[in-house]
């Protein structure tokens, strides 16, 4: 079942300054799976956060369709399964993380006893124990971003929308924002995020849509996309005479005692090993080096 679907989403905004119109959302299209944690990538000013604002009702788009969990998302009953986090969460800092949350439950009529059970499951889970009663305005970035994150899943939706969730976190506080949302998958919860961040990426997500100026330029699961993109072969031998490489028209580029020749197809790189092998020399490696998500970025931006 799909989580959360957009089809041909379409928005402009109008300057008033001569009513010039900006096409913003030109067609934005992709599917989320129920369960799967999604990597909305697109560089600064792509749309993401319009698209989001969209998903959540809080602009209207001018096309498009959307979905949650099969159903329309204009309802009030698809905006329950949703759990929002805002790329700059901003909260009432005098007060403390229970009592944040426990004010939040009660905004979603929570009884009492549950939510002071609920209350303490999240601020585990976020790993916020022993702060429990420590103002916010006392917080990190990171630690903001904790509590906000423990603070959308109060009603516990199935569907959790983050918008730039790792921005401004170091290194440490990305970790730690993984593992949370390693174990929110594994709670069964659908997580869609955006970011520009793509190392961030590389390591969590199931598949990604990446957007440019307000297009979706590609849609997928991350492994296709990298195994797909397989740049070369490195191979890596030593003990042959630079001759039967020239003889073969092979380029090569000596390192310390060995030599490394480029393949760009398996069969190429099968075909180079042969020649070695047949001249007497030892294949100390063959290594693929894969694309990176930041070399698809890079060619996308480029076409
Ligand atoms: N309310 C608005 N009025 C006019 N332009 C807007 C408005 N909101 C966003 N934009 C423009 O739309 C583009 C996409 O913005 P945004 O969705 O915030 O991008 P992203 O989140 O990917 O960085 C930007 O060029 C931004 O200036
Ligand atoms: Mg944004």
């Amino acid at each position: 079942m799909k989580a959360l679907e957009i089809k041909n989403l379409k928005k402009t905004f109008k300057s008033n300054f001569l009513l010039k119109q900006y096409h913003v959302l030109k067609d934005i299209t992709l599917s989320v799976e129920k369960g799967e944690v999604y990597g909305f990538l697109g560089p600064n000013g792509a749309g993401k956060t319009t698209t989001i604002k969209c998903i959540l009702g809080l602009i209207f788009p001018d096309a498009g369709e959307i979905t949650l969990m099969g159903q329309p998302a204009n309802t009030s009953e698809s905006k329950k399964k949703l759990g929002f986090l805002p790329e700059q969460p901003y909260f009432y800092d005098y007060l403390t993380p229970v009592e944040l949350l426990t004010f939040t439950g009660m905004l979603f009529g929570i009884p009492r006893q549950q939510l002071a059970k609920k209350t303490h499951e999240l601020i585990r889970l976020v790993g916020l124990e022993g702060k429990e009663n420590i103002k916010l305005r006392k917080f990190s970035k990171g630690m903001v971003q904790r509590i906000g994150l423990a603070q959308t899943l109060v009603h516990d939706p199935e569907l959790l929308i983050l918008d730039e969730p790792f921005s401004g976190l170091d290194p440490i506080g990305r970790k730690e924002l993984r593992d949370i949302i390693f174990s929110l998958k594994e709670a069964g919860k659908t997580i869609f995020f955006s970011s520009h961040i793509l190392q961030d990426m590389e390591l969590m997500v199931d598949r990604v849509g990446i957007i440019l100026a307000g297009q979706t330029r590609k849609e997928g699961k991350l492994s296709d996309l990298i195994s797909l993109s397989v740049h070369d072969y490195e191979i890596a031998f030593t003990g042959l005479a630079e001759q039967v490489l020239t003889d073969n028209h092979l380029t090569f580029t000596p390192r310390d005692k060995d030599y490394i020749v480029r393949a760009d197809t398996q069969q190429e790189s099968n075909r180079i090993i042969g020649i070695i092998n047949r001249g007497g020399g030892h294949i100390l490696s063959v290594t693929p080096s894969k694309m990176t998500l930041e070399d698809i970025f890079l060619r996308e931006i480029k076409e």
